[in-house]
């Protein structure tokens, strides 16, 4: 299964639920995931869950969604590392909704 091949996929709230989910998922497909969430360890331990499968993960952590420099800063990093990006999950989206500005 490739049919993510060439395909950058920047995901939020990639430490756990459907953020890490969606990583392992769109890696196992092909696609070079760029993760990112507010909880260092669950993040890292994402990137090595991937990594570990062969998939191809970079990861911005802790970073609060609520910080909107610092999302576009890692959007920008992305973009900049990897020629640009395709995909976008929001797997962290009710951090924002219930409190993050
Ligand atoms: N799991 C489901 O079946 C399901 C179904 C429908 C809707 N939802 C909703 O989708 C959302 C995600 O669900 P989930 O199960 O993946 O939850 P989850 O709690 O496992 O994952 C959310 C992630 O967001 C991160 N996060 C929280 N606050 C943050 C912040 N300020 N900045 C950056 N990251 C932050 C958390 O550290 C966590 O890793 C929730 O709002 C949930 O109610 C879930």
């Amino acid at each position: 299964m490739n049919r993510l091949a060439g395909t950058v996929a920047l995901i939020t709230g990639t430490a756990s639920g459907q953020g890490r989910a969606t990583a392992l998922l769109f890696a196992a497909e092909g696609a070079t995931v760029v993760g990112t969430d507010i909880d260092p360890d669950g993040a890292a331990e994402t990137v090595e869950l991937v990594r570990a499968a062969g998939g191809v993960m970079d990861s911005t952590h802790p970073l609060d969604l609520g910080d909107e420099a610092g999302v576009q800063a890692w959007i920008d990093a992305a973009a900049a590392a990897h020629g640009g990006t395709n995909l976008v999950v929001d797997g962290g989206w009710s951090a924002v909704l219930s409190g993050a500005n």
